[in-house]
């Protein structure tokens, strides 16, 4: 099928994700006038940010004193000094205004008596650089996400963002320049492709957490925007640098909020012992992710863990009382009761660190344009594409994110994106040249799956990468483990090259979607596994034990994966915040 034939549509801006950041951005834009198009897997409303339960960071300051300064060496000290200064310097400047702002457009965040946003610790937030926790994590009870994604849809509905629900992203389209001028699209109803031109193209895919076998991730998350990035040459950075989440539901994966530790919940050894006292004597159960994770599995590693299996920890909160459990943690009573059996309100509920969060993604400055380095400028630009999100790496949350910063991340860079493109004026300039090929490799790539007879089964070969992911990428790493992992995923790219769909039909079919997406799934666990193997140090989430020391001198470095040829080459971190002196690198105590 020729180009020509595919239908195409023209628009201002086209955003690739309906969660948080692709909301807020939206928002930005469509209150400035553009015409807007959002493209969606899933409702809006049941993208993954719905999923976020604990808070939003902000140094509001309406518990206790807080400060954007603590809250960026906060952040800075989180991210095992990886993350550029710059951006978090921006981050966290920022946060105060974009939460009221929430808060202005209706998001019904808990009150304190005197009428001001409830704020609870969170794991790595401190008061005064390191001295104690702080409250920082603006709630909504333990379903943060979902009110900030419904506010944020309703304001996006008044402001007529024009939404295509059930499109799923499949290429992007660059003209003789490089520049972006669109993206190529499934009606997943239909299984039709259409082009959807535009002047600018925001991707803000989520996460890909579902390259993993045990994740807190909803099964949407299949890494769509790192795919299409990767397929058009373009790199992906710090991809080795997976957020556990200390707390999933042991055997079922669900997210147990750091929120129940920030209201006093400890985590408990089969000894019954608080054993982060002995790891984190400031911090304790509130210490950052890695840090705790790290922990956990050491307590299980020496047989100190519970259950017949000894394979799980016990996060104790029947001591809070039924009243706080119920005003600020209803959810997590219900999960604890559907996914547990167990009633927290009588009994601890068991954990595992699991995965929940990629650090690393499409490379993008701080006003969210992607960042492709060439031989003459390491910060040089791909016109007409922006990255937003948890698929972003702009780097705000280096080799380990802070709990809360997830929220924040979405909210300020994607305003800040909406803002950026705004001042570019793209509304008054005409497209960009589009190619006359323009779509036809995703014509090809279509055609060919639709072809195949015979094959390998798409849940045989996905289910292979998440168990591969699982057991070669995990909590510790090593050398031996890692390059075994890469020889594994690379078998796995090859044999997903010949998935085979029985059922040809178009009309929503979700095998073919799955073929899709199994696409960006092997994109992305290559990315990780590779960039894993290349870094020779420990830092933040990565954590070898055969190179158990940060390294400083060789590794304050971001690493880019480039996917054609599997190549990988460097950038330096910007330790340069805007305004402030740098945060120079320490040893990480808690
Ligand atoms: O624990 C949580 O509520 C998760 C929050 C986050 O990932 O920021």
């Amino acid at each position: 099928m020729a180009a020509s034939k595919i239908a195409r549509r023209r628009f201002d801006a086209v955003i690739v994700g309906a969660g948080g950041s692709g909301m807020r951005c939206s928002l930005q834009l469509a209150n400035a006038g553009l015409n807007v198009a959002v493209l969606s897997k899933v409702f809006p409303t049941r993208s993954h940010t719905v999923a976020a339960q604990g808070g939003i960071g902000a140094s509001l300051g309406n518990m206790t004193e807080d400060n954007w300064l603590w809250h960026m060496f906060d952040t800075v000290k989180g991210s095992d000094y990886l993350g550029d200064q710059d951006a978090i310097e921006f981050m966290c400047r920022e946060a105060p205004k974009v939460v009221y702002e929430l808060e202005h457009f209706g998001m019904p965040f808990d009150r304190n008596p005197d009428g001001t946003i409830y704020q609870r610790p969170f794991g790595g937030h401190s008061a005064n650089f390191g001295e104690k926790p702080v409250p920082r994590a603006c709630a909504a009870a333990d379903r943060t996400g979902h009110a900030l994604l419904h506010t944020l849809y309703q304001r996006n509905v008044a402001s007529r963002t024009q939404f295509f629900v059930e499109w799923m992203a499949l290429d992007l389209i660059r003209n003789a320049d490089g520049d972006v001028v669109g993206v190529v699209a499934l009606e997943m109803e239909t299984g039709e492709p259409m082009i959807f031109e535009a002047k600018v193209t925001v991707l803000a895919t989520g996460g890909a957490g579902r390259i993993f076998d045990a994740s807190t991730n909803a099964y949407i998350n299949t890494g769509d925007g790192l795919g299409l990035v990767a397929r058009s040459g373009i790199p992906l950075e710090d991809m080795e640098f997976w957020q556990f989440h200390p707390t999933g539901v042991a055997g079922a994966g669900v997210l147990i909020t750091e929120g129940v530790r920030g209201e006093g919940g400890i985590l408990l050894n089969s000894n019954g012992e608080r054993f982060m006292e002995r790891y984190a004597p400031t911090l304790k159960d509130l210490a950052p992710r890695d840090f705790v994770s790290r922990s956990m599995d050491q307590e299980i590693k020496e047989g100190r863990g519970c259950g017949p299996h000894k394979d799980h920890v016990l996060l104790k909160l029947d001591h809070l009382g039924a009243d706080t459990i119920m005003k600020r943690l209803p959810s997590i009573r219900e999960i604890a009761i559907t996914f547990a059996n167990v009633d927290p309100i009588r009994e601890p509920i068991p954990v595992v660190p699991t995965i929940h969060y990629q650090m690393g993604g499409i490379p993008a400055n701080y006003h969210g344009q992607v960042v492709a380095p060439n031989d003459g400028n390491p910060n040089a630009v791909v016109n007409g594409l922006y990255a937003i999100g948890e698929c972003a790496c702009v780097s705000v949350h280096g080799a380990n994110r802070l709990g809360t910063n997830s929220l924040l991340d979405l909210v300020v860079f994607g305003r800040a994106a909406g803002n950026h493109i705004v001042e570019q004026g793209f509304e008054k300039q005409g497209h960009r040249a589009f190619p006359a090929e323009g779509g036809e490799a995703t014509l090809a790539r279509i055609a060919a799956l639709d072809a195949r007879g015979k094959g390998e089964r798409v849940q045989d070969v996905a289910n292979a990468i998440r168990k591969t992911m699982q057991a070669h990428c995990g909590v510790f790493r090593t050398g031996a483990l890692l390059d075994e992992g890469v020889r594994k995923i690379g078998a796995l790219a090859e044999q997903a090259q010949h998935v085979a769909i029985a059922d040809k039909s178009k009309v929503f079919n979700t095998a073919r979607i799955e073929a899709l997406e199994l696409e960006n799934l092997v994109e992305t666990a290559r990315a990780t596994v590779v960039s894993a193997a290349a870094r020779t140090e420990s830092r933040g989430a990565h954590a070898r034990d055969d190179f158990p020391e940060r390294d400083d001198t060789q590794w304050l470095r971001h690493t880019l994966f480039y996917s054609q040829g599997s190549r990988l080459d460097y950038k330096p971190v910007n330790m340069k915040p805007l305004t402030v002196p740098t945060f120079e690198p320490k040893k990480r105590t808690f």
